[in-house]
Protein backbone atom coordinates (compact mmCIF):
# COMPACT_ATOMS: atom_id res chain seq x y z
CA UNK A 1 0.00 0.00 0.00
CA UNK A 2 2.53 2.94 0.89
CA UNK A 3 6.15 2.43 -0.50
CA UNK A 4 7.64 4.28 3.13
CA UNK A 5 4.95 3.02 5.46
CA UNK A 6 5.92 4.77 9.12
CA UNK A 7 2.19 4.81 10.65
CA UNK A 8 3.42 1.74 13.01
CA UNK A 9 5.89 -0.49 13.62
CA UNK A 10 2.69 -3.27 13.58
CA UNK A 11 2.53 -2.99 9.53
CA UNK A 12 6.21 -5.28 9.24
CA UNK A 13 5.14 -8.87 7.60
CA UNK A 14 6.91 -11.71 8.80
CA UNK A 15 10.29 -12.28 6.17
CA UNK A 16 10.97 -15.63 4.72
CA UNK A 17 13.39 -17.21 7.02
CA UNK A 18 10.37 -16.41 9.64
CA UNK A 19 7.61 -17.70 7.44
CA UNK A 20 9.81 -20.98 6.93
CA UNK A 21 10.60 -21.68 10.94
CA UNK A 22 6.56 -20.74 10.85
CA UNK A 23 5.38 -23.35 8.33
CA UNK A 24 7.76 -25.92 9.70
CA UNK A 25 6.88 -25.64 13.65
CA UNK A 26 6.06 -28.38 15.73
CA UNK A 27 2.25 -28.03 17.34
CA UNK A 28 -0.22 -29.40 19.35
CA UNK A 29 -3.53 -28.45 21.02
CA UNK A 30 -2.33 -25.59 22.82
CA UNK A 31 -5.53 -25.19 24.92
CA UNK A 32 -4.37 -29.26 26.11
CA UNK A 33 -1.13 -27.14 27.02
CA UNK A 34 0.36 -29.65 24.28
CA UNK A 35 1.66 -27.60 22.26
CA UNK A 36 5.83 -27.78 22.16
CA UNK A 37 6.97 -24.34 20.18
CA UNK A 38 3.92 -22.40 22.07
CA UNK A 39 5.32 -24.24 25.48
CA UNK A 40 9.24 -22.90 24.41
CA UNK A 41 8.23 -19.32 23.61
CA UNK A 42 6.66 -18.81 26.90
CA UNK A 43 9.61 -20.48 29.09
CA UNK A 44 12.15 -18.33 26.72
CA UNK A 45 9.56 -15.11 27.53
CA UNK A 46 9.65 -15.69 30.97
CA UNK A 47 12.90 -16.46 31.19
CA UNK A 48 13.87 -13.07 29.71
CA UNK A 49 11.86 -11.50 31.93
CA UNK A 50 13.12 -13.06 35.01
CA UNK A 51 9.25 -14.43 36.14
CA UNK A 52 8.13 -17.89 36.93
CA UNK A 53 5.56 -18.19 33.82
CA UNK A 54 4.02 -16.55 30.65
CA UNK A 55 0.88 -17.14 28.90
CA UNK A 56 0.78 -16.32 25.10
CA UNK A 57 -1.91 -14.45 23.33
CA UNK A 58 -2.92 -12.89 20.27
CA UNK A 59 -2.68 -9.45 21.38
CA UNK A 60 -1.20 -6.97 23.14
CA UNK A 61 -4.16 -5.55 24.44
CA UNK A 62 -5.62 -9.12 25.91
CA UNK A 63 -1.93 -9.31 27.35
CA UNK A 64 -3.12 -6.19 29.21
CA UNK A 65 -6.27 -6.77 30.21
CA UNK A 66 -5.66 -10.34 31.64
CA UNK A 67 -3.07 -8.43 33.55
CA UNK A 68 -5.15 -6.36 34.91
CA UNK A 69 -8.67 -8.51 35.54
CA UNK A 70 -6.59 -10.98 37.76
CA UNK A 71 -5.23 -8.36 39.70
CA UNK A 72 -7.71 -5.60 40.17
CA UNK A 73 -11.11 -6.61 42.30
CA UNK A 74 -14.30 -5.13 40.94
CA UNK A 75 -14.53 -1.58 41.52
CA UNK A 76 -11.14 -0.61 42.08
CA UNK A 77 -9.23 2.33 40.70
CA UNK A 78 -5.58 2.03 38.31
CA UNK A 79 -3.43 4.93 38.33
CA UNK A 80 -1.51 5.11 34.59
CA UNK A 81 -0.88 8.12 32.18
CA UNK A 82 -3.28 9.88 30.13
CA UNK A 83 -1.38 8.78 27.42
CA UNK A 84 -1.48 4.89 28.46
CA UNK A 85 -2.80 2.81 25.62
CA UNK A 86 -5.02 0.85 28.41
CA UNK A 87 -6.54 4.34 28.59
CA UNK A 88 -6.77 5.51 24.99
CA UNK A 89 -6.60 2.59 22.78
CA UNK A 90 -8.65 -0.19 24.15
CA UNK A 91 -12.18 0.75 23.77
CA UNK A 92 -12.75 0.84 27.53
CA UNK A 93 -11.50 -2.88 28.12
CA UNK A 94 -10.13 -1.81 31.36
CA UNK A 95 -13.75 -0.47 32.62
CA UNK A 96 -15.72 -3.71 30.56
CA UNK A 97 -13.22 -6.60 31.50
CA UNK A 98 -11.17 -5.74 34.92
CA UNK A 99 -14.36 -4.02 36.31
CA UNK A 100 -12.09 -0.98 36.94
CA UNK A 101 -11.87 2.42 36.80
CA UNK A 102 -8.57 3.96 35.46
CA UNK A 103 -7.13 7.65 36.65
CA UNK A 104 -5.18 8.90 34.21
CA UNK A 105 -2.10 10.99 35.37
CA UNK A 106 -0.71 14.27 32.93
CA UNK A 107 3.00 13.16 33.90
CA UNK A 108 5.45 14.24 31.13
CA UNK A 109 5.99 12.13 27.85
CA UNK A 110 3.63 9.35 29.35
CA UNK A 111 5.90 8.76 32.99
CA UNK A 112 4.16 10.14 35.99
CA UNK A 113 6.03 10.30 39.45
CA UNK A 114 5.14 8.70 42.34
CA UNK A 115 4.28 11.52 44.21
CA UNK A 116 1.54 12.07 41.79
CA UNK A 117 0.60 8.66 42.76
CA UNK A 118 0.84 8.95 46.07
CA UNK A 119 -1.25 11.82 46.67
CA UNK A 120 -4.11 10.12 44.60
CA UNK A 121 -4.40 7.17 47.10
CA UNK A 122 -7.48 6.79 48.74
CA UNK A 123 -8.35 6.53 52.15
CA UNK A 124 -9.55 3.85 52.86
CA UNK A 125 -13.20 4.60 53.77
CA UNK A 126 -16.38 2.64 51.52
CA UNK A 127 -16.93 5.95 49.97
CA UNK A 128 -13.59 5.61 47.42
CA UNK A 129 -12.49 2.79 45.24
CA UNK A 130 -9.96 0.80 46.57
CA UNK A 131 -6.17 2.10 44.83
CA UNK A 132 -5.32 -1.31 43.23
CA UNK A 133 -2.58 -1.35 40.28
CA UNK A 134 -0.31 1.44 38.72
CA UNK A 135 -0.04 1.09 35.58
CA UNK A 136 3.29 1.99 33.57
CA UNK A 137 3.89 1.36 29.82
CA UNK A 138 7.27 1.20 28.84
CA UNK A 139 8.37 2.53 26.18
CA UNK A 140 5.36 5.18 25.70
CA UNK A 141 3.92 4.93 22.75
CA UNK A 142 1.65 7.96 23.22
CA UNK A 143 4.94 9.86 24.89
CA UNK A 144 6.83 9.16 21.98
CA UNK A 145 8.50 5.84 22.53
CA UNK A 146 10.02 7.53 25.91
CA UNK A 147 11.79 5.21 28.42
CA UNK A 148 11.05 5.31 31.59
CA UNK A 149 13.62 6.33 33.88
CA UNK A 150 14.88 3.10 36.27
CA UNK A 151 14.74 4.93 39.52
CA UNK A 152 11.11 6.46 38.60
CA UNK A 153 10.01 3.15 38.51
CA UNK A 154 11.62 1.81 41.43
CA UNK A 155 10.16 4.63 43.19
CA UNK A 156 6.79 3.41 41.85
CA UNK A 157 7.45 0.00 43.48
CA UNK A 158 8.36 1.04 46.95
CA UNK A 159 4.63 3.12 46.75
CA UNK A 160 3.05 -0.24 45.53
CA UNK A 161 4.93 -2.52 48.36
CA UNK A 162 3.66 0.03 51.16
CA UNK A 163 0.26 0.56 49.75
CA UNK A 164 -0.36 -2.86 49.12
CA UNK A 165 -0.52 -2.43 45.01
CA UNK A 166 0.50 -4.71 42.34
CA UNK A 167 2.62 -2.87 39.23
CA UNK A 168 1.62 -4.04 35.70
CA UNK A 169 4.18 -3.28 32.89
CA UNK A 170 2.55 -2.23 29.18
CA UNK A 171 6.01 -4.01 27.37
CA UNK A 172 4.24 -3.71 24.16
CA UNK A 173 7.77 -2.03 23.63
CA UNK A 174 9.92 -3.40 26.43
CA UNK A 175 12.50 -4.84 23.87
CA UNK A 176 12.91 -1.26 22.42
CA UNK A 177 13.35 0.19 26.15
CA UNK A 178 15.90 -2.61 26.81
CA UNK A 179 17.61 -2.60 23.13
CA UNK A 180 18.42 1.28 23.58
CA UNK A 181 19.31 1.41 27.27
CA UNK A 182 21.58 -1.42 27.64
CA UNK A 183 19.13 -2.35 31.02
CA UNK A 184 18.20 -5.34 30.30
CA UNK A 185 14.47 -6.70 29.68
CA UNK A 186 14.43 -8.73 33.33
CA UNK A 187 15.87 -5.65 35.18
CA UNK A 188 13.31 -3.62 34.19
CA UNK A 189 10.15 -6.68 34.55
CA UNK A 190 11.99 -6.75 38.17
CA UNK A 191 9.79 -3.61 39.36
CA UNK A 192 6.24 -4.90 37.97
CA UNK A 193 3.96 -7.82 39.23
CA UNK A 194 3.13 -8.46 35.35
CA UNK A 195 4.18 -7.85 32.37
CA UNK A 196 3.13 -7.58 29.11
CA UNK A 197 5.13 -7.79 25.49
CA UNK A 198 4.46 -7.95 21.95
CA UNK A 199 5.77 -10.09 19.30
CA UNK A 200 3.87 -8.22 16.37
CA UNK A 201 5.11 -4.76 16.75
CA UNK A 202 9.48 -3.95 16.52
CA UNK A 203 10.27 -7.51 16.40
CA UNK A 204 8.16 -8.35 12.97
CA UNK A 205 6.27 -11.43 14.03
CA UNK A 206 2.81 -11.30 12.37
CA UNK A 207 0.75 -11.64 15.47
CA UNK A 208 1.26 -12.41 19.37
CA UNK A 209 2.11 -10.93 22.56
CA UNK A 210 2.44 -12.34 25.84
CA UNK A 211 2.07 -11.84 29.60
CA UNK A 212 4.25 -13.18 32.24
CA UNK A 213 3.91 -12.81 36.57
CA UNK A 214 4.04 -15.59 39.16
CA UNK A 215 2.86 -19.12 38.36
CA UNK A 216 -0.41 -18.75 40.65
CA UNK A 217 -0.85 -15.27 38.27
CA UNK A 218 -0.86 -17.09 35.26
CA UNK A 219 -2.94 -20.20 36.65
CA UNK A 220 -5.76 -17.27 36.92
CA UNK A 221 -4.52 -15.57 33.64
CA UNK A 222 -5.24 -19.01 31.59
CA UNK A 223 -9.24 -18.78 33.19
CA UNK A 224 -9.69 -15.03 31.74
CA UNK A 225 -7.99 -15.76 28.34
CA UNK A 226 -10.43 -18.90 27.83
CA UNK A 227 -13.28 -16.64 29.17
CA UNK A 228 -12.47 -14.36 26.61
CA UNK A 229 -12.40 -16.75 23.57
CA UNK A 230 -8.01 -16.51 23.96
CA UNK A 231 -7.50 -19.93 23.92
CA UNK A 232 -5.90 -21.09 20.71
CA UNK A 233 -5.42 -24.45 19.47
CA UNK A 234 -2.05 -25.54 16.55
CA UNK A 235 -0.83 -21.82 17.54
CA UNK A 236 2.76 -23.22 17.52
CA UNK A 237 2.64 -22.19 14.02
CA UNK A 238 2.46 -18.29 15.37
CA UNK A 239 4.15 -19.31 18.25
CA UNK A 240 7.26 -19.92 16.41
CA UNK A 241 7.16 -16.27 14.29
CA UNK A 242 7.50 -14.76 17.84
CA UNK A 243 10.46 -17.25 18.91
CA UNK A 244 12.36 -16.71 15.61
CA UNK A 245 11.67 -12.26 15.79
CA UNK A 246 13.52 -13.05 19.74
CA UNK A 247 15.95 -14.45 18.77
CA UNK A 248 16.72 -12.72 15.64
CA UNK A 249 15.44 -9.48 15.36
CA UNK A 250 16.37 -7.82 19.16
CA UNK A 251 19.42 -7.03 17.95
CA UNK A 252 17.66 -4.69 14.91
CA UNK A 253 15.88 -2.63 17.21
CA UNK A 254 18.58 -0.65 17.17
CA UNK A 255 19.09 0.56 14.02
CA UNK A 256 14.87 1.92 14.16
CA UNK A 257 16.18 4.06 16.47
CA UNK A 258 18.65 5.49 14.79
CA UNK A 259 16.58 5.92 11.85
CA UNK A 260 14.36 7.63 13.90
CA UNK A 261 16.87 9.85 15.41
CA UNK A 262 17.47 10.87 11.95
CA UNK A 263 14.01 11.69 10.57
CA UNK A 264 13.74 13.83 13.83
CA UNK A 265 17.04 15.73 13.44
CA UNK A 266 15.90 16.47 9.43
CA UNK A 267 12.56 16.88 10.15
CA UNK A 268 12.73 19.51 12.91
CA UNK A 269 14.79 21.54 10.95
CA UNK A 270 11.85 23.12 8.94
CA UNK A 271 9.83 25.99 10.48
CA UNK A 272 6.49 24.45 10.40
CA UNK A 273 7.42 21.20 12.15
CA UNK A 274 8.26 20.98 16.14
CA UNK A 275 10.10 18.08 17.01
CA UNK A 276 10.49 17.10 21.06
CA UNK A 277 14.24 16.17 20.44
CA UNK A 278 15.50 14.82 24.08
CA UNK A 279 11.95 12.86 23.62
CA UNK A 280 13.16 10.95 20.49
CA UNK A 281 14.99 7.95 22.34
CA UNK A 282 13.46 5.10 20.31
CA UNK A 283 11.48 4.16 17.37
CA UNK A 284 8.84 6.15 17.81
CA UNK A 285 8.46 10.87 17.21
CA UNK A 286 5.60 12.38 17.53
CA UNK A 287 5.89 15.74 15.36
CA UNK A 288 3.61 18.85 16.39
CA UNK A 289 2.53 21.23 12.83
CA UNK A 290 2.47 24.82 14.01
CA UNK A 291 0.44 25.89 11.47
CA UNK A 292 -2.25 22.98 11.87
CA UNK A 293 -1.22 21.13 9.19
CA UNK A 294 -0.61 18.12 9.80
CA UNK A 295 -3.81 15.93 8.60
CA UNK A 296 -3.30 17.94 5.03
CA UNK A 297 0.25 16.95 5.02
CA UNK A 298 -0.48 13.48 6.02
CA UNK A 299 -3.30 13.24 2.98
CA UNK A 300 0.02 14.83 0.89
CA UNK A 301 2.69 12.50 1.96
CA UNK A 302 0.17 9.11 1.24
CA UNK A 303 -0.61 10.19 -2.02
CA UNK A 304 3.22 10.14 -2.92
CA UNK A 305 3.18 6.38 -0.94
CA UNK A 306 4.45 7.60 2.34
CA UNK A 307 2.54 6.29 5.36
CA UNK A 308 1.87 8.33 8.71
CA UNK A 309 -0.61 8.82 11.20
CA UNK A 310 -1.87 12.71 12.12
CA UNK A 311 -4.03 12.51 14.93
CA UNK A 312 -5.29 15.34 14.74
CA UNK A 313 -4.60 18.87 12.79
CA UNK A 314 -1.26 19.74 14.96
CA UNK A 315 0.12 16.27 15.98
CA UNK A 316 1.33 13.53 13.93
CA UNK A 317 3.51 10.35 14.59
CA UNK A 318 5.73 8.86 12.53
CA UNK A 319 7.52 5.18 13.74
CA UNK A 320 10.41 3.27 12.33
CA UNK A 321 10.75 -0.53 12.25
CA UNK A 322 12.44 -3.75 10.68
CA UNK A 323 10.44 -2.61 6.73
CA UNK A 324 12.20 0.66 6.60
CA UNK A 325 15.65 0.76 5.56
CA UNK A 326 17.97 3.76 5.33
CA UNK A 327 16.86 4.33 1.80
CA UNK A 328 13.16 4.11 2.74
CA UNK A 329 14.08 7.27 5.28
CA UNK A 330 15.81 9.26 2.55
CA UNK A 331 13.01 8.90 0.11
CA UNK A 332 10.20 9.70 3.26
CA UNK A 333 12.54 13.15 3.76
CA UNK A 334 12.49 13.94 0.27
CA UNK A 335 9.06 13.67 -0.34
CA UNK A 336 8.58 16.00 3.34
CA UNK A 337 10.96 18.21 1.82
CA UNK A 338 9.00 18.69 -1.86
CA UNK A 339 5.53 19.38 -0.10
CA UNK A 340 7.14 21.55 2.13
CA UNK A 341 8.84 23.38 -0.07
CA UNK A 342 5.99 23.61 -2.49
CA UNK A 343 3.87 25.00 0.02
CA UNK A 344 6.28 28.03 0.95
C1 LIG B 1 1.93 0.40 24.21
C2 LIG B 1 0.96 -0.54 23.59
N1 LIG B 1 0.35 -1.43 24.36
C3 LIG B 1 -0.54 -2.31 23.86
C4 LIG B 1 -0.84 -2.32 22.52
C5 LIG B 1 -1.88 -3.29 22.02
O1 LIG B 1 -1.41 -4.22 21.14
P1 LIG B 1 -2.41 -4.97 20.14
O2 LIG B 1 -2.64 -4.04 19.00
O3 LIG B 1 -1.65 -6.20 19.76
O4 LIG B 1 -3.66 -5.27 20.88
C6 LIG B 1 -0.22 -1.40 21.67
C7 LIG B 1 -0.52 -1.40 20.22
O5 LIG B 1 -0.01 -0.63 19.45
C8 LIG B 1 0.71 -0.48 22.22
O6 LIG B 1 1.31 0.44 21.47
Amino acid sequence: MFRVDLRSDTVTKPSKEMRRVMAEAEVGDDVFAEDPTVRALEERVADLLGKEAGIFVPSGTMANQLALAVNAETGCEIFCSEKAHIFNYEAAATSVIARAQLWPMAGDRGVFSPEEVEARIRPKDHHFPPSRIIEIENTTNGGGGFIWPLDTIAGHRKLADEHGMFIHMDGARLWNAAAESGVEEHVWASYADTVSVCFSKGLGAPIGSMVAGTKEFINEAHRWRKRLGGGMRQAGIVAAGALYAIENNRQLLRDDHARAKRLADELNKYDVIEVDMDGVQTNILWLSFQDESALEMMDKLAERGVGTIAFDKHRMRLVTHLDVDDAGIDEALQIFHEIISART
